[in-house]
This record gives C-alpha cells, sequence and structure tokens, in this order.
C-alpha cells in the first residue's frame, strides 16, 4: 500500500484566537534585534543556547534571520514568530524541527516575549501548530524537552495536552555548576484528549451554526 502523500512544509500563516504565527521574513531584521534585545535575559537561564542570544547588532539579527529563512525553505527547521492579532505585537517564537520523517515525528520549542509573558499566548500557539502538525502534515508524534525546574514550561505542554514521559535526572549541569535534570513530553495523534485540540477555533465556530 503506498503511504498518502502529506506535506512537510508548515503553512506560512498558522491562525489562531488572539494570536496568528507566520515564518519569518528576510526584513525581519529590525524585529529580531528588537526581540533579541529585549528577551536577552528572559532567556538566559532556559533557552541559554537560543540564536536570539548570539544577537547584538543589526548585522547579526539579519544574519540570524537569514538562517531562519534558509533552514525553513529547505524544511529543517521552522522558526514561527506569533503576533496579537489586533496589535501586531510580537508575543511568543515557537519553533519546530523534523526529527523523524518516516514516523513522522517532530520536536517543537517556544519562548514568551517577556513582556507577554503569564497571558496565555505560548499555549495558544503550541496548540495552533499542534492542530497543523497532526492535521496537515500527517504528525504521528510530537515532543517537547524541557528544563525540570522550568515550572512555566512544562505548565504549557500539559495545558496543550502533552503527557509527561519521562524524567531524567541530573543529567546535565548549570552554567553556574549546579545539577539539573530533563522532562521530557510527548503527544501522540491518539492523545488528543479532546476534539477541541483537534479542531481549529474556526471549524468550531462554523459547526456551532450547522448545529
Ligand atoms: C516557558 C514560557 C514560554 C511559558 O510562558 P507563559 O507565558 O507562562 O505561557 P502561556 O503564554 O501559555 O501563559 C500561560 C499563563 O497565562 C495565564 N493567562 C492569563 N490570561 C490568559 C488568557 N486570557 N488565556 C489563557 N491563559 C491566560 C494562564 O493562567 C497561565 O498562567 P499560569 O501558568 O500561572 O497558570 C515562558 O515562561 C518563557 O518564555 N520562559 C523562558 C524561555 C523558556 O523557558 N522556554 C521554554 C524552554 S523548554
Amino acid at each position: 500500500m503506498t503511504q498518502r502523500e502529506v506535506p512537510t512544509q508548515l503553512p506560512e500563516c498558522i491562525e489562531a484566537e488572539r494570536v496568528y504565527l507566520r515564518r519569518y521574513r528576510l526584513d525581519d531584521g529590525e524585529l529580531i534585534l528588537r526581540v533579541a534585545r529585549a528577551n536577552r535575559d528572559h532567556l538566559a537561564h532556559y533557552e541559554a543556547t537560543n540564536a536570539l542570544r548570539t544577537i547584538t547588532t543589526q548585522d547579526e539579527a539579519d544574519a540570524v534571520v537569514r538562517r531562519f529563512v534558509e533552514a525553513w525553505d529547505k524544511g529543517q527547521a521552522f522558526f514561527l514568530g506569533a503576533f496579537h492579532r489586533s496589535t501586531d505585537a510580537f508575543v511568543a517564537q515557537v519553533y519546530v524541527g523534523p526529527t523523524d520523517r518516516k514516523l513522522p515525528a517532530y520536536t517543537i520549542g517556544f519562548f514568551a516575549d517577556k513582556d507577554h509573558e503569564g497571558m496565555g499566548y505560548v499555549s495558544e500557539a503550541v496548540r495552533a501548530v499542534f492542530r497543523c502538525l497532526f492535521h496537515e502534515l500527517g504528525a504521528h508524534r510530537v515532543r517537547l524537552e524541557c528544563d525540570d525546574s522550568n515550572v512555566r514550561s512544562a505548565r504549557v505542554a500539559e495545558r496543550c495536552g502533552m503527557v509527561r514521559e519521562g524524567h531524567l535526572r541530573e543529567n546535565k549541569r548549570n552554567p553556574d555548576g549546579s545539577l539539573t535534570g530533563t522532562l521530557l513530553y510527548g503527544l501522540l495523534r491518539s492523545d488528543y484528549p479532546s476534539a477541541d485540540l483537534l479542531e481549529s477555533p474556526r471549524d468550531r465556530r462554523s459547526q456551532r451554526r450547522t448545529l
């Protein structure tokens, strides 16, 4: 039996309730420089290796944007900015990386803009990305790894229906030498806790209208 052909590229724009996500464009250098400067300290502990933390100048920001665009075009990594629908303010970033084309499986990562933390935008954006991965890209599995002291990140994972699959205890050191562990989260197609996660808000609205 031949397998159904599924796209391997995320859509360039993903709509959610309060936010939309879009891939970065070559002219996003100024945005990325602003985001990088505003979030340098915010990302220091749990996202120490985030590419945005390497940026101090406009040239460096432009180079990172070029890398994001190239990685997207090659289908190697998908970096999406999440923006508020009414103000267009940058509120978060979601990363999606293909890890196994045959399964297919993906890994995700995210951060909230420091001035937009605690408002539910990350969970909303991640749910929208899950819908896309399972509906449009035929994902079988999505995983997330987070530091075991990163309570906010674990809460996003669990709010979005991910299942805690493991806990690697004291498997790495912080820059100050202290030990820390890693939580492993996964979401299978069959884990969807309710149709709410699977359907887009628009699907739900049009379904309600036809009832
Ligand atoms: C981890 C991180 C992304 C979590 O961000 P966050 O803002 O807590 O996540 P959300 O946007 O989903 O917001 C959820 C919070 O908004 C609250 N909230 C407020 N208004 C809301 C609304 N209208 N709708 C939904 N939630 C709302 C929720 O109650 C929740 O608060 P709680 O966790 O105290 O219960 C963020 O702390 C971060 O960027 N950390 C640094 C980088 C990082 O750790 N990245 C992850 C590496 S694995």
